[in-house]
């Protein structure tokens, strides 16, 4: 598979083991944007020349390839800067719309700090109250906890659909079940998720769906916010700006219709056709088998580090799990490791990993995380394995 990543396969030295937080691009879609910019580049929905046009074209057809693949219709695909602005845009926007004084918004310890925070704000606007699920022992969502928060104060349930610190897959399903008996609108943070599994919107039945091209083999500042037409048609927007309006006066402007509505501003044309390009790349994977490929990587990863005894691990490997390996020292600093792996071109994440609430459920300030991905090998393990036993050396 390295072969398929130009930055890879010019570099077989690098031991790229951080893709939760960014994916490696595939020569396909290098080539897309560049063949964008070299011989397609024009602003879209505002030109009356063909080249304008063309991009049009381009860029309403990667939209196209995006409904498709989540199984959404074009004007429920909103294009955003990745899952962070779409979580801002949902918290802020649907949040006018349906949070009152008293209300509540119920998502779990475990959420990355775009699906906190964006909240936290919400709730502090409307005088509503976030309240949090909390994990069991394994690490696992306490589902039990859940069913006996959710009420019909409960306007929203947001969570994430794949934990990007534990590797951990929620079950989205039953809790968008339960939210639906209370009436209150999901939102599934699919940061992580688009990635690693095949996105049914409609089978799924939540209301917003939201992930990022750079997780997802595409480029960074693209991202997507599914959700559903009706309830898009009743928020207010977001950003008002050129391409989101019907008419503008000086007395007030009318909106667009959708998506665009959403979409204020020179949208990232070469973003979206680079996100089309990957979701193509996307649909010529065996997504079940290389989860699969990353699942073993992990639990060789997590077999091996039953040697460490200073090591703390927190996630058993199960079917909910995608192979993420995140531990604690005893004695190195996660982030004395990483730039000890660093000094042996091997990249892994040390940090809080944007969720310092769950890190505080962990017991911890900080983590190793090794997140294994299709072009990675067993002999990534190994190296790293190896700069694990040099850093133990050097902190003994
Ligand atoms: N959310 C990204 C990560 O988990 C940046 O590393």
């Amino acid at each position: 598979m390295k072969e398929l990543f130009p930055l890879l396969a010019g570099d077989p030295e690098l031991v790229y083991l951080d893709t939760a937080a960014t994916s490696q691009k595939p020569k396909s879609v290098i080539e897309r944007l560049e063949r964008y910019y070299r011989t397609e580049n024009a602003n879209v929905h505002r030109g009356v020349y063909e080249l304008s046009e063309h991009a049009t074209r381009a860029f309403e057809e990667a939209r196209r390839s995006v409904a498709r693949w989540i199984n959404a219709s074009d004007k429920e695909v909103i294009f955003t800067r990745g899952t962070t602005e779409a979580i801002n845009l949902v918290a802020s926007s649907a949040g006018h719309l349906r949070l009152s004084p008293g209300d509540e918004i119920l998502l779990t310890v475990a959420e990355h700090h775009s699906n906190i925070v964006p909240w936290q704000i919400a709730a502090q606007r409307a005088g509503a109250k976030v309240r949090y699920i909390p994990m069991t022992g394994a690490m696992r969502i306490d589902l039990d906890a859940a069913r006996a928060m959710i009420n019909p104060r409960t306007k929203f349930v947001a969570l994430a659909h794949i934990s990007n610190a534990l590797g951990v897959i929620h079950p989205i399903r039953e809790v968008i079940a339960l939210a639906k008996k209370v009436g209150a609108w999901t939102l599934i943070d699919g940061a992580q998720g688009a990635a690693h599994l095949a996105i049914d919107v409609r089978e799924l039945d939540c209301d917003f769906y939201a992930f990022s091209g750079h997780k997802a083999y595409g480029p960074t500042g693209i991202g997507v916010l599914y959700g559903k037409a009706e309830h898009l048609n009743a928020m207010p927007p977001y950003q008002g700006g050129g391409d989101m309006i019907e008419r503008v006066t000086l007395e007030g402007s009318t909106w667009n219709e959708l998506p665009s509505k959403f979409e204020a501003g020179t949208p990232h044309i070469a973003g979206a056709i680079g996100l089309g390009a990957a979701i193509e790349f996307m649909a010529s994977l065996d997504l079940p088998a290389t989860l699969a490929h990353d699942r073993a990587l992990g639990v060789q990863l997590l077999e091996a580090l039953t040697d460490f005894p200073n090591v703390k691990t927190f996630v058993k490997p199960g079917d909910d799990w995608i192979g993420i390996v995140t531990f604690a020292h005893a004695s190195i600093h996660p982030h004395d490791l990483a730039a000890i792996c660093d000094a042996s071109k091997i990249c892994i994440r040390a940090g809080h990993h944007c969720a310092q609430p769950l890190m505080e459920v962990l017991g911890v300030s900080a983590t190793a995380r090794v997140a294994p991905a299709l072009y990675n090998s067993r002999s990534d393990i190994e190296a790293f394995l190896k700069a694990l036993r040099k850093a133990e050396q050097l902190f003994a």
